[in-house]
């Protein structure tokens, strides 16, 4: 159950949380100098805590199931410019790591952060699977083999059938062109019948994607095997998500062994201006 709680004797009824709610949650009225609840809408809140945020009295506070902890941050740790374009421009796609595991805690930390990227509705919707038993990757890389023969056996017009035959030769001559031996793959997953689950999870992977470097790690969007689950029910349901709930992408990770000292060329960006 959500609990909206005003204390009136911190409220100087300012009416920012009233402007601020996005479902007309919160109201000052003409009897009244302290902001208050309207019950009959509180079912609306979408728990994204934008009141109790912007109250500068501190005077709301919210509660919810499920809630975790608000981490303390001070301004100062917000990255220059500079930095950030740092970051995101040489942020590149790793394929080949070190052996060992991202230790399970700078894993935790990283979905603490990440656990803050927009939702819609904020629905929060994003479940996460870390698979990082290295038998349950090769069998799981294993069983995309087997998919992949089958596509190119079968299904010739395939958009992946020209790229496969290299991906299923390197497999049995012991490389890994699905995962690039990755110690660790990242699912994120929410339930079937979420319209925006989806869009919940790539944004929330990006997020990852751009935390991973700052703890010293590298990433790589697992799209061939992401393709692979979409298109066979039986590896969707062999990677052991929750009841009804699917993949909507994967992502390796792990420390890279390699390091890109320059950064590459890309397209100058596409913009209509009017
Ligand atoms: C949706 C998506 C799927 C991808 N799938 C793969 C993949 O299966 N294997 C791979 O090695 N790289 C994959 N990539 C990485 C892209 O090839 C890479 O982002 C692109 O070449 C640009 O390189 P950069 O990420 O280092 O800037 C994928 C990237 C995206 C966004
Ligand atoms: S933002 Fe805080 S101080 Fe201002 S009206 Fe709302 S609860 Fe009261
Ligand atoms: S948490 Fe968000 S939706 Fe709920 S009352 Fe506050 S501003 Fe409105």
């Amino acid at each position: 159950m959500t609990e909206i709680t005003i204390d009136p004797t911190l409220c100087s009824g300012c009416g920012i949380c009233v402007r601020t709610c996005p479902y007309g949650i919160l109201q000052l009225t003409d009897d009244a100098d302290v902001a208050s609840v309207i019950p009959e809408r509180v079912d609306f809140c979408s728990h994204c805590g934008h009141c109790s945020a912007i109250c500068p009295d501190n005077a709301i506070t919210i509660s919810y199931e499920g809630a975790g902890p608000v981490p303390d941050l001070s301004r100062e740790d917000i990255p220059t410019a500079g930095a950030l374009s740092r970051l995101m421009v040489s942020r590149r796609s790793i394929r080949e790591y070190q052996k060992k595991p991202v230790p399970q805690d700078i894993l935790s930390q990283i979905f603490d952060i990440i656990r803050y990227a927009p939702t819609g509705m904020n629905g929060q919707s994003v479940h996460w699977l870390v698979v990082q038993d290295p038998k349950e990757i090769r069998e799981l890389i294993g069983r995309v083999i087997d998919w992949a023969r089958m596509v190119v056996r079968d299904q010739p017009a395939h958009p992946l059938a020209p790229i496969l035959p290299v991906m299923i030769t390197e497999w049995e001559e012991g490389r890994d062109r699905i995962c690039h031996r990755a110690p660790q793959i990242i699912f994120a997953s929410s339930h079937k019948d979420n319209p925006i689950g989806f869009v919940d999870a790539i944004i929330a992977l990006t997020h990852l994607d751009l935390a991973a470097p700052v703890f010293g790690l590298g990433t790589c969007w697992a799209g061939i095997l992401q393709i692979a689950l979409s298109s066979s029910p039986e590896l969707m349901e062999s990677i052991g998500l929750p009841k009804d709930f699917v993949s909507h992408y994967a992502m390796m990770i792990g420390y890279p062994a390699t390091s890109y000292p320059g950064i590459p060329v890309r397209n100058a960006a596409s913009v209509t201006w009017r």
